[in-house]
């Protein structure tokens, strides 16, 4: 017996659920450090290559995917490969799998910035007289397995309430509501930012490039970090998509959670870049830069523990949408494959996903030591699913959907909702020679670049 699939009010509520997924800590707090550490400028055209060439066609491709399955990732693979099932259902479960580890250590980072929010509030973070004050208070937060372990706590269970309303009450209502705020907030945090940058350098390390700074390793890192800044690759678009209605235009939907998620990480970029530049901090500082840098150039502005609070409140919210969209996904899945109810699936994923974080959390104090390839296991996580498990996630639904199914059921699928002329026809074939060719050539050219193999 077929149940009725929850779907989006309206087309809007799925543009900013689905920019909700996409926008969080990747772009607030992974795409500056990235930029930072691989040399600006340079690194952000590469970046943006990959996002058109590759993280948009594949955008396209999920929702539509999902939108066309009306399931969640197994099933849709059970249902439309015509051969190899089996091998198409680890493909799913490999998304699940992928689900898992990125929250394990996604939530640890969100629980971080919950956790800064309450101390700005309580007055600890605007108070530092140097960037070493702010690194020392971040690294004694961060090795307290209490503090991070609690905060991780609550984040996951916050965002498992949301998810417990369901799509519509739950998802839905909760990006509506925050989306603009997070909005508001950002566009103060930039024009405060560019106030700061009286001699232009911080502008002129996102928007000058210093191409001897780019190495293949580079492209893997821009590569990974499109598909993690856009959600792509993991089936979370997938079920977003799935929840669609079948009228909605989602060449426009998706170009649009695109050009939100670009303008947003550039706004970030821009807001911590003139804030430290303008303060002459150093932008090389990894994944501390938010935590530990910030917290130093709060303190040297007027109001700095207001800027902090709106900063980290802006990154909870973000993390907060992203969170949801990955839980959305594990559950929905669970949800098809199982008898079980909404309620009792998440209760079950937020719990493993506890544990699963457990060991991130702890990365940073008691089992900083514990390493692998000389990485902690935050480190693994992170590096395994950003840059080898979601482009491989995008190339297996660029491989699906533009190799295994019929054309003309892509296409009609692509068009469905908007009324037939030449200019869509020939956007419609761009797109699907970008998923046929481009992106699988590039996304297998930078895997053997990796490997040694070129
Ligand atoms: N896009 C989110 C971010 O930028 C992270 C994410 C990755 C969310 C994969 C869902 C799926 O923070």
């Amino acid at each position: 017996m077929e149940e009725t699939r929850e779907h989006w009010g309206n087309k809007l509520g799925f543009i900013l659920a689905a920019a909700g997924s996409a926008v969080g800590l990747g772009n607030i707090w992974k795409f500056p450090y990235i930029t930072g550490e691989n040399g600006g400028a340079a690194f952000i055209i590469i970046y943006l290559l990959c996002i058109l060439l590759i993280g948009l066609p594949v955008l396209i491709a999920e929702i539509l995917l999902g939108r066309y399955a009306q399931k969640g990732p197994i099933s849709t693979f059970r249902n439309y490969a015509k051969r190899h099932k089996k091998i198409w259902m680890a493909a799913g479960a490999l998304f699940f799998l992928t689900g898992f580890i990125i929250l394990g250590y996604y939530n640890v980072i969100a629980g971080w910035s919950m956790g800064y929010v309450f101390e700005s509030l309580s007055g600890h973070i605007a108070g530092f007289s140097s960037s070493g004050d702010a690194a020392l208070h971040f690294q004694k937060l961060v090795s307290n397995p209490l503090w991070i372990l609690f905060w991780h706590f609550v984040f996951v269970a916050t965002g498992g309430l949301v998810v417990y309303f369901g799509v519509k009450n739950g998802i839905e209502r909760i990006a509506r509501l925050l989306m603009p705020i997070f909005f508001l907030i950002l566009i103060f945090l930039v024009i405060w930012g560019i106030s700061l940058d009286s001699n232009g350098k911080g502008l002129a390390f996102l928007f000058k490039p210093d191409w001897s700074t780019i190495s293949f390793k580079t492209v893997l890192i821009a590569l990974g970090h499109a598909f993690f800044t856009l959600s792509v690759g993991m089936g979370v678009l997938l079920t977003y998509g799935s929840y669609l209605d079948k009228n909605d235009n989602i060449l426009f939907c998706g170009s649009m959670i695109v050009v939100l998620d670009t303008l947003i990480a550039l706004m970030a970029g821009l807001a911590i870049f003139t804030s430290v530049f303008g303060m002459g901090f150093n932008p090389a500082e990894g994944p501390g830069l938010v935590f530990n840098v910030l917290p130093a150039v709060f303190s040297m502005m007027p109001g700095g523990s207001l800027f902090s609070l709106l900063f980290f409140t802006l990154l909870s919210i973000a993390a907060l949408t992203s969170t949801i969209s990955i839980l959305e996904m594990l559950v929905s899945t669970l949800l098809d494959e199982t008898r079980f109810s909404r309620h009792h699936i998440v209760i079950v994923v937020s719990a493993l996903i506890f544990i699963l974080g457990i060991p991130a959390a702890l990365s940073f104090g008691s089992w900083s030591n514990i390493r692998l390839f000389d990485r902690t296991m935050f480190d693994i996580m992170d590096y395994l699913s950003a840059n080898i498990l979601l482009p491989l996630g995008g190339l297996l639904i660029a491989v699906f959907v533009a190799w295994v199914m019929k054309k003309s059921t892509v296409l009609n699928e692509l068009y469905r909702g908007i009324s037939e002329n030449r200019g869509l026809c020939r956007t419609g074939n761009v797109w699907f020679f970008l998923l046929k060719f481009v992106a699988p050539v590039l996304i297998v050219l930078v895997f053997l670049s990796i490997t040694g193999i070129i």
